[in-house]
């Protein structure tokens, strides 16, 4: 599903430099370059703020513990997708309440959102999934209205840009009160083993994120709140650095990579292809086809014989997961378990790949 050897062989001499004066320095905890990537990072993006730490679920879960939620508090949360998002809820104490995703985005549906509003819902978190921010326009103005919280979950979508009806342009995880991304190696911008990071631009909650992401302390040893040990390694920052140099290069080739399934695999009867939006660029953290008419199953069985890769995310949805069963239905995410299919896309395919791909799925029978 994707080649981070070949990636890493392209840019091997700037990666190893960066690495080996790191390990020069020692300064392997909280290092300079910590601080010099969340600054590069947060100029990217637009954020006011970003924090790094340890991984994209502890960022989610920084998040809620720094916005002081209670026990029992509501957080409605699309149930279709990866698990990440609702177990944090459910480790803080407070009540996952999923709803389903429109058939069509992927995304949280506005108005099962609406539906699911309580006097107990503190906070919404829509993912941006595969690459493609929820509508955040609509979700904005819901929380203001019953004065909710949005964390984003753009674990998946770093880099993808929402498109006001205003004119604003604005980076996925810059638009809620608080975002959270990943950089878990697979991610658009992936570091070589774990790492995450939150967007916030109100500086005094900024400052709680970073205290809660380290121990609860501003200063060493003077613990003011309850926090977690989550921090991003010195070495990651230097690997991120160095990556978020090449990352418009990434996402563009992403895009290439889309672009020709599109047109490969446009007259597919048994696919239904992403279907973009107008408020939201793609950055195709995945390609994720829809089966129509066929056994979902028997084609990824037919492609890995062919020795094409293809993943199914997700396969088992959050509400038919034992921790967070119940006896709701949610039509469209459980119809998309049966029928959804990652397909292969990364930063180092060529077209001989992707033209082996795309003839070996239409010769499906
Ligand atoms: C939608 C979503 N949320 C959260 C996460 C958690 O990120 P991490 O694996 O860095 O903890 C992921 C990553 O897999 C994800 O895809």
């Amino acid at each position: 599903m994707v080649d981070l050897q070949a990636q890493y062989l392209r840019m091997k001499s700037e990666i190893d430099t960066a690495i080996e004066d790191v390990l020069i320095k020692g300064d392997f905890i909280q290092g300079e370059l910590v601080k010099i990537f969340e600054s590069e990072l947060a100029r990217y993006t637009g954020s006011g703020h970003v924090i790094s730490c340890a991984n994209g679920t502890d960022a989610l879960q920084i998040a809620m513990m720094a916005l002081r939620f209670k026990k029992g508090d509501e957080v409605i949360l699309p149930v279709h997708t990866y698990v990440a998002t609702a177990e944090v809820i459910a480790v803080l104490g407070l009540s996952p309440i999923f709803v389903d995703v429109d058939k069509t985005t992927f995304t949280i549906d506005i108005d099962q959102v609406r539906k699911a509003i309580t006097p107990k819902t503190v906070a919404i978190v829509p993912v941006h999934l595969y690459g493609l921010c929820a509508d955040m326009e609509s979700l904005l103005s819901l929380a203001r209205r019953y004065d909710l919280k949005i964390i984003e979950d753009a674990a998946q979508a770093l880099g993808s840009v929402y498109h006001f009806s205003d004119g604003i342009n604005m980076a996925a995880g810059t638009m809620g009160i608080i975002g959270a991304t990943s950089f878990f190696p697979s991610k658009n911008l992936g570091a070589y083993g774990d790492g995450g990071a939150l967007f916030c631009s109100d500086d005094s909650l900024a400052t709680l994120l970073r205290m809660v992401a380290n121990h609860g302390q501003k200063e060493k040893y003077r613990h003011e709140i309850i926090g977690v040990n989550s921090r991003l390694d010195t070495i990651q920052a230097a690997i991120l650095r160095v990556k978020l140099g090449y990352f418009d290069s990434y996402i563009q080739r992403r895009k290439v990579v889309a672009e020709y399934y599109d047109k490969h695999l446009a007259s597919t009867e048994f696919l239904k292809l992403p279907q973009g939006v107008t408020y939201s660029s793609h950055t195709y953290h995945q390609y994720t086809v829809v089966t129509r008419g066929v056994d979902r199953d028997r084609l990824k069985k037919y492609l890995a014989n062919l020795g094409i890769p293809t993943m199914i995310y997700y396969p088992i949805p959050l509400h038919h997961q034992i921790p967070y069963r119940s006896n709701a239905s949610f039509p469209v995410a459980e119809e998309l378990s049966r029928t959804v299919l990652s397909l292969p896309i990364h930063t180092e395919m060529d077209e001989d790949q992707l033209s082996y791909i795309c003839s070996s799925i239409n010769d499906f029978e």
